[in-house]
């Protein structure tokens, strides 16, 4: 609809007759203009129900400009800042609040802080639409879970979403009703400090891993108090920044962007998740924040999702910087226009969309499309019923950081554990090992395993490596502790979030190397805990050199020198360059950043109680050179001939990984034999089984993760070398044998092809199963026309 000066005035009038009107009724649905019926329709995930749409309707005909524009509009409260911080005033939020012209706030949490700033706007403003209140929920709210790479790393789907149910049960107990997580950009690049934030390099896993940590969050009913409105996030494209380096642009094909970033967002979107959050990167010239085509044309045109989209911190503002608006004025139209709904800390659409309306350069009609999509959210989430429903003092109290919590924590810690290396079989140690030597920076660090995006995890409250050893080995054992050296100087201090401080590192005060040595002499093993401080990941934390920091090395170096039964429990958000470490010792253990419980979850697996069963989640390189790397790799046109110079190899390094994706042991061995297919050749939309008989041919109870690989021999474009299609992860007594099926259809073979669409082109596909993306056994079959 075409707005003039002279409608807008006449409309303007309207409604505020018709507000005046039905003031009295506050939310409407407790009036007698719509039923209050919100619980009748089954399906309550973000949907256009009839009765919900008619409710906005409602809400929406009482609505100024203002108050529209006020609902796109998020501000972070003054506790935390998770962004550059603005010079706006205390006084001129309250304002705002107070005239009901914000919609959502981020950073204020806590049951008290959350109702008092609920009720500015339920005391003061004409409507009193509730607001929402959201929160960087990455990996638990005070109760930690491991950083998300590394309980992607567990490939335990219930597993995570039973960590994300426990996050929405803390967050929502503590006043927040939306959390901006998962985190499901693709990444590639161990560069890249937020590759901790994600589920690694491939599609496939992070679009399932995506659903599970929605379902989690949200649960069946976004009504209930303690499941909350999930954020699906970065769209899009944020994993492939260039070179690593965080905030940089992106560039990628149209067919590369369909195949590989967007499918966990169409599966987010499928999944009713209820928000999405656009990205700060541009995608070849465009920045996502005004990226019309992503977020109107195919997020809410062909996709038809009904959730809003709230643009990243400061991203419209930012449209400027990137040199894409001249001011925010017109950073504001291009965001509105490309569908970007809820600005988060840029002060634009307040600042500048009454006038851009006015002047017709934003349709009233998308204004009031992305009011609705807020309004939407709102009411499913039942703020409109009881706008204090998620402030309940006595959930604070016995709903966070319970021991029941901290069990799962454990939990789901052990499982995220990949298990890289373990020569003539050092790892498991028994409990009654007569001596343990536990040294390194990390080793009794209680602060590095809760990672960075901690939320309310508290400071120094992890368990350490040292904690966990004590509590499990006998009372004969004798355990030793030593630093060694200081990995960082200084570390973040209690209060301070990440993004407080650059860390600095340790590389000139070797003075506690002797001592590790000593006790590294007297001891039967030594675990040796090095990687990366919290802070070396996350945002604003990308790395050239992701090698050990600081003077890590040269203490494994003169431990080695005076005993070899080293187990190095790595700790790090990133894949790392382990290589020179690891062909110095019989056994690592890849520990990621596990949370809360970390010391229990790896002495659970050192001493055998729980046999690893993760499998790595991204590629761990020879060499950071290869970087970006990924298993999926196109074969390009010159594969082989490593002998040979005009091949696609490195002269200095191997092409492949190092530890590749989808590894990891076991204390017991997994035998794969007979794969079957049950025809050689099926019709573009029929289907076939793949099946295989693992056996557990060692002497331990474990766990496995048999993957199905596949592989389009010639296409329309240029096929990946193998792409993983499914896994199942069971468990195997010794000697036993299962047979796991696998169903390939038409979503399996499917991909978006030259004529820009998802099909199934006819020809012959390789198939792999097997315990990683190396996966021998290998079968064809042919797909046909119908
Ligand atoms: C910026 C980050 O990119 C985003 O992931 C986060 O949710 C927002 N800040 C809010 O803290």
């Amino acid at each position: 609809m075409k707005v003039n000066n002279k409608t807008l005035f006449v409309t303007v009038i309207s409604i505020k007759l018709l507000a005046i009107l039905l003031i009295s009724c506050q939310y409407l649905d407790k009036g007698n203009i719509v039923e209050n019926d919100s619980q009748t329709t089954e399906n309550k995930s973000i949907i256009n129900d009839e009765i919900t749409e008619r409710k906005i309707d409602s809400v929406l005909s009482l609505m100024t400009i203002d108050e529209k524009i006020g609902q796109l509009v998020q501000y972070s409260g003054k506790w935390d800042a998770t962004g550059p911080s603005s010079s706006v005033s205390d006084q001129y939020k309250n304002d705002k609040l107070r005239k009901g012209e914000v919609g959502a706030m981020l950073n204020v949490s806590s049951v008290a802080s959350v109702r008092e700033t609920q009720r500015i706007v339920m005391e003061n403003s004409r409507l009193k639409i509730p607001l929402l209140f959201g929160y960087d929920v990455i990996h638990g709210y005070k109760t930690i879970f491991p950083i998300p790479l590394g309980e992607s790393a567990s490939w335990d789907l219930d597993i995570m979403q039973q960590s994300a149910v426990i996050s929405a049960k803390e967050a929502s107990a503590s006043g927040i009703n939306w959390v901006f997580a998962p985190m499901i950009d693709v990444s590639r690049d161990a560069r890249w400090g937020r590759i901790m934030e994600g589920s690694g390099e491939d599609t496939y896993l992070t679009t399932v891993i995506g659903v599970a940590k929605i379902k989690g969050l949200q649960g069946n009913d976004l009504s209930n108090s303690n499941t909350v409105a999930a954020c699906a996030k970065h769209f899009a494209g944020y994993g492939f920044a260039e070179s690593g380096r965080d905030y940089n642009t992106i560039n990628i094909g149209e067919f590369e962007l369909h195949n590989t970033i967007l499918p966990p967002f169409k599966a987010a979107a499928n999944a009713g998740v209820a928000t999405f959050m656009n990205a700060f990167n541009d995608i070849d010239g465009i920045p996502s924040t005004g990226h019309k085509y992503l977020q109107r044309d195919l997020l809410k045109g062909e996709w038809n999702w009904p959730g809003f989209v709230v643009s990243d911190w400061g991203s419209i503002g930012e449209l400027i910087a990137h040199g894409y608006a001249s001011d925010l004025k017109q950073a504001s139209e291009i965001a509105l226009n490309a569908g970007s709904d809820m600005d988060m800390q840029s002060y634009a659409y307040e600042a500048s969309l009454k006038e851009l309306v006015k002047e017709d350069n934003v349709a009233l009609s998308l204004v009031d499309d992305a009011v609705r999509r807020v309004l939407r959210v709102k009411f499913h989430l039942g703020l409109f019923d009881d706008p204090y429903k998620y402030c309940n003092e006595e959930r604070e109290q016995n709903d966070i950081y319970n021991q029941a919590h901290l069990n799962v924590a454990r939990d789901v810690a052990k499982k995220s554990i990949v298990l890289l290396k373990n020569n003539n079989q050092l790892l498991p140690l028994s409990k009654s090992v007569s001596s343990v030597a536990v040294i390194g920076p990390l080793a009794n660090d209680k602060n590095t395993p809760l990672g960075n995006w901690r939320a309310k995890g508290e400071y120094n409250s992890a368990v350490s490596l040292l904690e966990g050893v004590k509590q499990a080995v006998s009372k004969n054992t004798k355990v030793y502790y030593e630093k060694g050296v200081a990995l960082t100087i200084p570390t973040i201090k209690p209060g301070e979030n990440q993004f407080s401080t650059p860390i600095e590192f340790n590389t000139t005060d070797t003075s506690g190397i002797r001592k590790a040595v000593e006790v590294a002499k007297k001891a039967e093993v030594v675990l040796l805990a090095i990687g990366e401080d919290a802070y070396q990941t996350g945002e604003g934390r990308s790395q050239v050199d992701i090698g050990f920091k600081g003077l890590q090395l040269e203490l494994l170096e003169a431990i080695k020198k005076v005993n070899k039964n080293i187990v190095i429990v790595l700790m790090n958000g990133r894949p790392m360059d382990i290589r020179s470490a690891s062909e110095m010792v019989p056994s690592i253990l890849e520990c990621w950043h596990l949370g809360s419980q970390s010391g229990n979850a790896i002495a659970d697996v050192i001493f055998g109680d729980y046999n690893p069963s993760g499998k790595l989640p991204v590629s761990f390189p020879h060499h950071v050179g290869q970087e970006p790397l990924y298993y999926n790799q196109k074969n390009t046109g010159r594969p082989y001939g490593l002998k040979q110079v005009t091949y696609s190899a490195y002269r200095d390094a191997p092409r492949f990984a190092l530890y590749p994706f989808g590894y990891g042991l076991s204390y017991t061995t997994f035998k794969y034999d007979n794969l079957t297919l049950n025809t050689s050749e099926i019709k573009v939309n029929g289907e076939l089984e793949v099946s295989v008989n693992v056996t557990n041919v060692g002497d331990r109870e474990g766990e496995e993760v048999v993957q199905l690989y596949i592989r389009d021999l010639v296409g329309s474009l240029v096929r990946p070398i193998r792409e993983l299609k499914g896994f199942k992860k069971m468990m195997l007594k010794p000697g036993e044998t299962k047979t796991v099926t696998f169903l390939i259809n038409s979503e399996t073979l499917q991909f978006y092809s030259v004529n820009k669409k998802w099909e199934v082109e006819p020809g012959d596909f390789d198939v792999w199963v097997g315990g990683s993306s190396k996966a021998e056994l290998k079968e064809r079959f042919s797909v046909i026309n119908e």
